[in-house]
């Protein structure tokens, strides 16, 4: 009786969490409902471990015989990993999110190989069909917590340049062969097809070595700046490798939560290879902008610089204003200043509206998360596509750090390596002001036409330094009036 009670909470819970891993993904979407979208995510998950500790607790001993069941080293690692994700959750810079995000991927894709790796060290697999399941999922999962690493050491500045040897796609090849090779050998010799030379574990442990050994191998040729791509994959793979080991386990919350992770990411690699006009073979295989230079001659001109206060007092007396944040706002943590800023014109009855590009900043939704911090309310925020024409009838286009997402090359130079992304038209507007510490490039590394145009003056400085002027100069009128 007991068992039947426990298996209906179980399926319960386990039905309830995949529901709320999916309708807290549906309201991530948006800005103004993703903070609840996550809760509900949370929620989810410790449905799901609820509902795993009812079945270690519950579980059938005589079924199970292979299942250990150790309560208290569980409890153990749920409490390390949770406080430790807790504290450092709360500590994390908002630029440092990009290695968090890899890293916490790192480990999903761990577990999942971890998983596999208890079955099959424990030959718990029954059949062809569960066996194959299992080590593709050991496969993605250690390729992605190898490669994981690589990336989150890329992004933190512990590994500086990419590294790129004569024949290395040849190599990586070799050894991805090499490991399906060994995994073939598992196989053959479960079905009994051929010996296995060395011993059952030791091949479970080449195969293991192999996939991480890849996932280091195919990471690092790829330059630091392509990372959040590669995060973006990774995080795709780590989902599949999860759904599959819930597979083996015949867990459904993990095959639902793994797959929904797996599209999710696959639908972000895609987004983001689109917003930056690349292809997902072009970030994994070549060196983008370390080689990139402005063609000889293509700039005319020079950049023309303008105090913060002459910009401010324009902005005060412009009846428009469209503001772009990219990479530099969240460096100089400058959303505060930012919208103390705003706040002002908006007394002064200046429509300001910020306009955000889909790959900003360094991150998927890094410009939203960094506004929607400051408290900037979600109406005042607008996709790409839905303020692009508003450009052409505004006064002043005010770029904060931002470069690459303004530069008009991505619509006119076909030599550019941004060329063929869609950019936003702050060359449109009226009268351009640029916020940046000096002639610093953007993440392509080459220069941005925009800044030598005629309408375009630029403010040189730290974000945060620079508003600050520009807020003292605003209130400096007011004070004049009064
Ligand atoms: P970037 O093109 O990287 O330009 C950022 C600019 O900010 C730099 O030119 C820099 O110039 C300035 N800056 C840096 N620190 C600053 C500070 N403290 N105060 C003021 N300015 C500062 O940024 P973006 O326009 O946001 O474009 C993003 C780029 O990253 C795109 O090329 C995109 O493809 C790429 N990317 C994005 C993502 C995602 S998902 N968002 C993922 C991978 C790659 P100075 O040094 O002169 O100050």
């Amino acid at each position: 009786m007991l068992t039947l009670v426990s298996q209906f909470v179980i399926s319960g819970a386990d039905l309830g969490a995949a529901f709320l891993f999916m309708f807290g993904l549906k309201r991530m979407s948006s800005p103004a409902t993703a903070p609840s979208g996550i809760r509900l995510a949370g929620l989810g998950m410790v449905a799901a471990v609820l509902a795993s500790f009812l079945y270690l607790l519950t579980i059938d001993a005589a079924a199970r015989p292979h299942m250990m069941v150790n309560v208290g080293l569980a409890v153990t690692a749920l409490l390390i990993g949770g406080v430790g994700a807790w504290l450092v959750g709360r500590k994390v810079a908002m630029t440092a999110m990009p290695q968090m995000v890899a890293i916490y991927n790192g480990m999903g894709g761990g577990a999942a190989g971890s998983i596999a790796a208890v079955e099959l060290f424990g030959g718990h697999t029954h059949g062809a069909t569960q066996l194959i399941v299992t080590l593709l999922g050991g496969l993605i999962g250690a390729v992605s917590l190898s490669g994981s690493v690589i990336a989150w050491a890329k992004l933190d500045g512990v590994l500086k340049k990419p590294l790129r040897v004569k024949g290395q796609q040849f190599a990586n090849a070799a050894v991805m062969v090499a490991t399906l090779a060994v995994a073939g050998v598992i196989v053959a010799s479960a079905l009994g097809v051929g010996g296995l030379w060395l011993t059952a574990p030791t091949w479970i442990w080449i195969f293991f070595g192999c996939a991480l050994v890849f996932g280091v191998l195919m990471t690092l040729p790829i330059g630091g700046a392509d990372m959040p791509v590669v995060i973006s994959i990774y995080n795709a793979f780590t989902g599949l490798a999860v759904g599959l080991e819930g597979f083996v386990l015949q867990n459904p919350a993990l095959m639902i939560a793994g797959m929904v992770v797996g599209a999710a990411g696959l639908l972000l690699t895609v987004i983001m290879a689109k917003a930056m006009n690349r292809s997902i073979a072009n970030v994994l295989f070549t060196n983008f902008g370390t080689e990139a230079k402005a063609k000889p001659g293509a700039i005319k001109g020079s950049e023309r610089p303008t105090e913060a206060s002459d910009a401010a007092i324009k902005m005060r007396y412009a009846s428009s204003v469209i503001i772009i944040p990219g990479y530099g706002l969240a460096a100089a943590h400058a959303q505060q200043k930012l919208y103390e800023f705003v706040k002002l014109l908006l007394a002064a009855k200046v429509s300001v509206k910020f306009a955000i590009h889909p790959v900003a900043g360094r991150m998927p939704g890094q410009m939203d998360v960094l506004l929607a911090e400051a408290g900037v309310p979600y109406d005042m925020i607008f996709q790409l596509d839905d303020i692009n024409d508003d450009f052409a009838a505004t006064d002043v286009a005010l770029v904060i750090g931002a470069n690459d997402v303004v530069n008009p090359a991505a619509r006119t130079d076909k030599s550019s390596p941004i060329f063929g992304m869609p950019i936003l038209n702050a060359d449109r507007a009226r009268q351009i002001y640029v916020i940046k510490r000096g002639q610093g490039k953007g993440y392509s590394g080459i220069v941005n036409a925009l800044f030598y145009s005629p309408n375009c003056n630029m403010v040189y400085g730290d974000a945060q330094a620079v508003l600050v002027k520009m807020i003292e100069a605003v209130r400096g009128l007011g004070a004049a009036a009064a």
